[in-house]
Formats: structure tokens, C-alpha cells, sequence
């Protein structure tokens, strides 16, 4: 998605056209974005959006989880910079200032998407959370801004009925850590987690049976597939909440699919607020 690289110019179609979607095509340009939740996708879309040039204001339900959001997408910048501007590190700090200048936060949606192009909600997969803020959001946002959700797993359709603005409302996907990876999905049907989602419960089933321990599922899947992470060190840094979210969602849907049956395991962890790295423990314990 250009977004990730460059501001993006959007043909968008009026729905009140007499003459045709084609005929009143109005060009969008985005410059403000509002990123809803600043958990782990949200403070990256954040990050990267800021850093092509986008004035961003980052929204969640607190300062203090907002201040530690700032902080981690400083901390990144940091090692971008490191990177990118090894040769000249004054050109890396510039970088690291402009890009924290365009962030701004928030703990109230409702009062700053009147001047928002865009938004990206990314807060719990939850339909009806989301529902709720989609809902109250359409009656600040401006006519002309666009929602999208980053969804792993909900419809779009079910989101976007929520407002009145169905013909500005769509799935902008990202992928887990935002700055590194480079697909974003837009289309309907998402492909990545309908293959990824059911390979970690099919992981994590397999260890429920007893059929090999995580440690030698994770190596198995590094070294036999090439995979860069395991499915339990993925599941971990995906959050295992999120990944219930997801399964749960699916399951309520399609109820026979033996893909989408519920792991008792799984349950447990989330119970007991082991959500992964994000916890400081899931399948496994981190520092
Ligand atoms: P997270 O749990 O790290 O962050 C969610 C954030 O949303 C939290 O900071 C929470 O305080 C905030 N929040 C909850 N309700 C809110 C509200 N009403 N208003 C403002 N903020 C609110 O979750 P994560 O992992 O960042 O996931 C967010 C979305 O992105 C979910 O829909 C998830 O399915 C999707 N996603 C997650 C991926 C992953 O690898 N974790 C990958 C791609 C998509």
C-alpha cells in the first residue's frame, strides 16, 4: 500500500452521484491520519505513518498506556535511524525529531477526527467495541474521511454497517511488527491469517495432544519449513488474546469447521492474562 511509503492520493466515488461514480471521482489526499489504539499495531502504523510525512494523532483509553506507546515508537525510530542514517547521524536524529513532531495524542477519538483524512482503528479485535467507536465516530468525522479497520479476522461489511459512510469504509490490514513488513491487505477476504491462524491452533493442538513439546514444534517449523519464528514464539508475539479473539470469532461462524474449534489450552493462558510477549508471558516467559 503506498500509504507505507508515501502520502497516497485516493479516487474516491460520491454515492450521491446522478451520473455515475466515474464521472464525480474526488481526489483524496491523505496528510492526517487518526490511528485508534496503541497497543502493538496501532503505535506501528503510527510510527510509520509518521515517518513518511503523515500528521498522526494516536488515540487509546489512557495517557499512561499512550506515554508507553510514544516511548516504543521513539525507542524504534531510534534503531531505524541507526540504520538508515549510519553514515550521518545528525541527518538519523532529524529524522527520529521530525517524525515524533508530526505525533499527537489523544484519549478522545471524537474530538480530533473532524480533521482527519483517514482513520485506522486498531483497537481489541472485538466487533462490538468496534462497532460502538465506529458508530460514534461517524457522527464527528468529517464527510470526506475514510475508515479502515486493521482487522485480522472480522467482516468488513459488518463494520462498515455500523456508520452511514459504507462507500469510505474499508480493511487496511497491516502485519505484525508494522515498520518491517511490507504487505498490507486491502481486499475482502483476507489471505494471510485464514492460512496462518488455523497453522498456530493446529500447533498448538498438536501440543495439547502431547505429540511433541512447543520447543520442538517451534524448532521443527524453523528448520524443516524455514520459518523465521515458531508458531509458538509467533503466537506469543501476536498476542494470544488476539489470536482467541480471532478464533472465537470464527468459530461462532462457522461452528462444524473442525479449523476453527477452540483450544483449551489457549483458553487457560488468556484466563489467566498470559497474552504473550505483551504480558511478559504465554507459551513462554520473557524478561
Ligand atoms: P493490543 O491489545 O496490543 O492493542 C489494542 C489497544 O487498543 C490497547 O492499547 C487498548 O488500550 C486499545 N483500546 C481498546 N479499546 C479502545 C477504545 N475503545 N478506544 C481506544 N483504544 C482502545 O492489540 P493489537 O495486537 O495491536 O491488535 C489491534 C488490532 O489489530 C486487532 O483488531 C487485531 O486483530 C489486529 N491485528 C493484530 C495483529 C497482531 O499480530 N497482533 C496483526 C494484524 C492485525
Amino acid at each position: 500500500m503506498a500509504f507505507v511509503t508515501r502520502q497516497f492520493v485516493r479516487s474516491m466515488a460520491s454515492s450521491s452521484s446522478a451520473t455515475g461514480p466515474a464521472a464525480s471521482a474526488k481526489k483524496i489526499l491523505i496528510k492526517h491520519v487518526t490511528v485508534i489504539g496503541g497497543g502493538l499495531m496501532g503505535a506501528g502504523v503510527t510510527q510509520v505513518a509518521a515517518s513518511t510525512g503523515h500528521m498522526v494523532v494516536l488515540v487509546d483509553q489512557s495517557d499512561e498506556i499512550l506515554a508507553k506507546s510514544k516511548k516504543g515508537i521513539q525507542e524504534n525510530l531510534q534503531r531505524v535511524a541507526k540504520k538508515k542514517f549510519a553514515e550521518n547521524p545528525q541527518a538519523g536524529d532529524e529524522f527520529i525529531k521530525k517524525s515524533m513532531s508530526n505525533i499527537s495524542l489523544s484519549t478522545d477519538a471524537a474530538s480530533v477526527v473532524h480533521s482527519t483524512d483517514l482513520v485506522i482503528e486498531a483497537i481489541v479485535e472485538n466487533l462490538k467495541l468496534k462497532n460502538e467507536l465506529f458508530q460514534r465516530l461517524d457522527k464527528f468525522a468529517a464527510e470526506h474521511t475514510i475508515f479502515t479497520s486493521n482487522t485480522s479476522s472480522l467482516q468488513i461489511t459488518d463494520l462498515a454497517n455500523s456508520t452511514t459512510r459504507q462507500d469510505r469504509f474499508g480493511g487496511l490490514h497491516f502485519f505484525n511488527p508494522v515498520p518491517m513488513m511490507k504487505l498490507v491487505e486491502d481486499s475482502p477476504g483476507f489471505i494471510v491469517n485464514r492460512l496462518l491462524v488455523p497453522y498456530l491452533m493446529e500447533a498448538i493442538r498438536m501440543h495439547e495432544r502431547g505429540d511433541a513439546s512447543k520447543e520442538d514444534i517451534d524448532i521443527a517449523m524453523k528448520m524443516g519449513a524455514g520459518y523465521p519464528m515458531g508458531p509458538f514464539e509467533l503466537l506469543d508475539y501476536v498476542g494470544l488474546d488476539t489470536t482467541k479473539f480471532i478464533m472465537d470469532g470464527w468459530h461462532k461462524m462457522d461452528s462444524k469447521n473442525p479449523l476453527f474449534q477452540p483450544s483449551q489450552v489457549l483458553d487457560k493462558l488468556v484466563e489467566e492474562k498470559k497474552f504473550g510477549r505483551k504480558t511478559g508471558s504465554g507459551f513462554y516467559k520473557y524478561k
